[in-house]
């Protein structure tokens, strides 16, 4: 599938914060800020407010969480599995995202195990790749990535493959309000979509959606719209604020429906 024939992804990762009721002031104010946004806009939430936050919503706009457990039930004292999720009425899940990596020393293994649960649930992963920056700076980026969707996507069919969505999310670029430039964005996507290929074959790869994060913001969004290769965004700090969220949004609508007039 070309470029412009992707949909052009939205998604919130409101990390640990929100409360239920905070949550809930939020998306009371979202559908009107949205209006005339066409794009999918998709919200990761911590797992006590899903059930809310969807409850408040219109069906177009996806709830999802942050993280959850391969296994689908057990003693595991503080996890959260994908049953819980689905009951909960999220049809989505962020996984392998950097600060699990780095805080809670998540594996690659650990996290394939977790998207091939994701696949039997029936709940979209979003799995998240990104290296540091001493290894960009060391050349090393192209072997962090293939390393890290290799070892995340095992067992994964190519069919299951156009399902996922890969963010990539450079570990420099993380609230740091250092953005990539939309060079070095497209570069690193094409490579991206390149080992994809060799996993996967031409037409899943072709069709994988690879959305980017890092310090997306209201000012670094138009920009990165129009990087090569970029299928939407995973928003941290830019996305607790509504109005800020819902600016990126249109921004992003309307670079995209430039795009696709072309
Ligand atoms: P920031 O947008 O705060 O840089 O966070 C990005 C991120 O980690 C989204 O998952």
């Amino acid at each position: 599938m070309p470029h412009e024939e992707r949909p052009f992804f939205i998604i919130a990762n409101w990390k640990m914060n929100k409360t239920i009721r905070e949550a809930l002031a939020y998306v009371e104010k979202l559908p009107e800020l949205l209006q005339g946004v066409h794009l999918p806009v998709w919200l990761a939430v911590p797992f006590t407010a899903i059930h809310s936050v969807r409850a408040a919503l219109p069906p177009e706009i996806h709830v999802g969480a942050q993280n959850m457990n391969d296994a689908s039930s057990g003693a595991f004292t503080g996890e959260i599995a994908a049953a819980m999720i689905t009951e909960a009425w999220g049809d989505f899940v962020v996984l392998g995202h950097s600060e699990r990596r780095q805080f809670f020393h998540e594996s690659d293994e650990f996290i394939n195990k977790k998207v091939l649960r994701a696949f039997q649930s029936s709940l979209r992963p979003v799995l998240c790749i990104g290296e540091g920056f001493d290894q960009r700076e060391a050349g090393e980026t192209e072997a962090v990535l293939k390393g890290q969707l290799e070892g995340c996507l095992r067992g994964v069919s190519a069919e299951q493959m156009a399902l996922c969505i890969i963010a990539y999310e450079p570990i420099w670029a993380i609230g740091t309000g250092k953005t990539a430039t939309p060079e070095l964005v497209a570069q690193t996507l094409a490579v991206i979509r390149s080992i994809a290929e060799a996993q996967f074959g031409e037409e899943s790869a072709a069709n994988m959606p690879i959305v980017y994060g890092g310090s997306v913001s209201p000012s670094s969004a138009e920009a990165l719209a129009t990087a090569d290769g970029v299928d939407g965004f995973l928003i941290g700090t830019a996305s607790l604020d509504p109005e800020g969220f819902a600016k990126i949004a249109h921004m992003s609508e309307n670079v995209r429906s430039n795009i696709t007039e072309l």
